[in-house]
């Protein structure tokens, strides 16, 4: 008998972290294979999260949250053009659960959910657990939606949910103004639900934030996700939260009831200090991040490397089709022979095969010595 559900079974472990598991068997290589900030926890969440501990604010909150921070979540949201009210918001365990809440809540089985490739691998495999059919949407060279084939997939294939991920990891793009408008008319034509994950909202390096849930009048069918672990430089203490009107989160928060009561307390305190008083922190890492993005573009062109400027999130996703190797073979051959650990493309879905994933979510020096690292590696390559 086999005793692992077919769905389960179906899924792997993220290769994201497959690759970093590899690390263990080169103790002297870099690895720029992780999205988790460099940078302390903000003095004020920390301080914050002691006083509650101080303060016995221990036991379980409401399955929503505390309401200090959803609350703050709303005014936040309020100034980047996103309108949801504390009650339209639950804290969750990281982006993650609330990744896994929302699926939860839409998919049947069989259900089609269009993902795009490449994308965050999570949101492939909660599909998959869930028993729901995955199709895929690609983009075009600077990872911007291709919306002929977008709109030719929404007639042809009546998908019931759309998942947008902006910024996006693993390739740094943003949601442009255009593109915005283009997906805001075609989704208003379509009977179809959005899942916006954006998550690294906070990291955006141009000025105007695009999003999909901007638009009031298809706000009915978009569910935003958010959190706080790259925002303040805390993915340890898992906080995220999920946005969406009554209907759905009266759905929702079942999910999230059933499955973890409420996020960790603590941690909420934590990141209800970080929106009110961090976020001079929050620019700080976001300017630090943007000179490590151009040192890392930079390199990259200079190396030779095809590859587009990333305007969010802290990760760049240089083609390696030049090279003549898939994408699993070079990270392979640089970690062992150059001893740098990057992701390959492949490890988010068919549409990243070509390209590797750099987090620059790392020191300039780990950084600096990685890229001198991949120039002599590169030298070695015969091509
Ligand atoms: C696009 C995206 N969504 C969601 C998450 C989940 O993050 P967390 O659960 O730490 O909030 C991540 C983490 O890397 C991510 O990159």
């Amino acid at each position: 008998m086999n005793s692992i559900s077919k769905n389960v079974s179906s899924i792997e472990l993220s290769g994201i972290r497959k690759f970093y598991n590899k690390l263990v068997n080169y103790p002297d290589a870099i690895s720029l294979t992780l999205g988790q900030p460099d940078f302390n926890v903000p003095k004020k969440i920390k301080a914050a999260m002691i006083q509650s501990i101080e303060e016995n604010k221990t036991g379980y909150t409401s399955n929503a949250g505390i309401i200090e921070l959803r609350e703050e979540i709303s005014k936040y949201l309020a100034n980047l053009g996103i309108h949801y009210t504390a009650g339209e918001t639950c804290i969750t365990i990281g982006g993650s659960e609330a990744l896994m809440d929302v699926f939860a809540t839409l998919v049947n089985t069989g259900d089609k959910v269009l993902i795009p490739t490449p994308a965050y691998p999570a949101y492939e495999s909660c599909v998959k657990i869930l028993g729901g059919s995955v199709i895929n949407y690609s983009l075009n060279d600077d990872f911007s939606i291709n919306f002929d084939s977008l709109k030719k997939i929404l007639d042809k294939e009546k998908p019931k949910l759309i998942v947008l991920s902006y910024p996006c990891n693993p390739t740094g793009a943003i949601l442009s103004k255009e593109d915005s408008t283009n997906l805001f008319n075609l989704l208003k034509a379509n009977d179809i639900l959005v899942l916006s994950d954006e998550i690294y909202a906070s990291l955006c390096f141009e000025k105007d934030y695009y999003s999909i849930a901007q638009y009031k009048e298809i706000k009915d069918k978009v569910i935003l996700i958010g959190g706080f672990s790259k925002m303040f430089s805390m993915t340890g203490l898992r906080i995220g939260y999920v946005c969406a009107n009554t209907y759905f989160m009266n759905e929702i928060i079942k999910v999230h009831q059933y499955n973890v009561s409420c996020a960790p307390s603590i941690s909420q305190w934590g990141a209800y200090a970080g929106l009110k008083s961090c976020m001079e922190d929050v620019n700080y890492m976001k300017s630090k991040f943007m000179e490590r993005r151009d040192y890392v573009f930079n390199s990259l062109k200079s190396l030779g490397f095809k590859v587009n400027l990333p305007k969010g999130a802290f990760y760049i996703f240089p083609s390696i089709k030049k090279f003549g190797m898939n994408s699993n073979d070079f990270c392979e051959k640089l970690l062992k022979e150059g001893g740098v650990a990057i992701v390959p493309g492949s490890a988010f879905g068919s549409g990243g095969e070509d390209h590797v994933r750099i987090s620059y979510a790392y020191s300039m020096e780990e950084l600096k010595l990685s890229l001198s690292k991949i120039e002599k590696w590169l030298h070695t390559l015969k091509i």
